[in-house]
């Protein structure tokens, strides 16, 4: 089936068998490899993409369920192919070590900001439970998303 997407602010057309997922779709048949898949059962969050204004796992998803959609993964984040201010603010956090997990994480932080830039580390924490990093950089992220707080509440008001 056709399946028509918008994906980081483009729109794409491409074909997808009835039970592909998401995830397989976004990044063998697209090319964006952000979208990273490791447990395929919603495990690890690796395969985290903004599908509808909304953090999703797209390896629970199937292709042909995400007909329409806006998709928005870490690629989409920055705009023009740079990094976007949250990205950085990891950067300067060093929240990271191989990298595998991060731009799961910045997308679903970036959803979670937007959502509620006040959230305290509770809600963080819980919000962000759902996902693995084997490198264990928990406690790099969590002063960066302390830091990108603020610019998310500027933002909104
Ligand atoms: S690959 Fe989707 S949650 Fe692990
Ligand atoms: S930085 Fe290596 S898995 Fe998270």
């Amino acid at each position: 089936m056709k399946v028509n997407m918008r994906l980081n602010g483009r729109q794409i057309e491409a074909e997808a068998e009835d039970n592909e997922l998401l995830l397989d779709f976004i990044r063998d048949r697209l090319g964006v490899k952000s979208v990273k898949a490791a447990c395929w059962r919603g495990e690890c969050g690796t395969c985290m993409a903004i599908v509808n204004g909304k953090a999703m796992k797209t390896c629970l998803m199937l292709a042909v369920e995400a007909d329409g959609a806006d998709i928005i993964t870490a690629e989409g984040l920055g705009g023009q192919g740079g990094l976007s201010p949250l990205q950085r603010i990891f950067v300067k956090h060093g929240a990271m070590q191989c990298g595998f997990c991060t731009p799961a994480f910045v997308v679903n932080v970036h959803y979670l900001l937007t959502e509620n830039p006040e959230a305290s580390d509770e809600e963080i924490k819980e919000k962000l439970s759902g996902m693995i990093c084997r490198c264990g950089t928990y406690n790099q992220m969590l002063p960066a998303i302390r830091e990108a707080k603020r610019l998310y509440l500027k933002r909104k008001k």
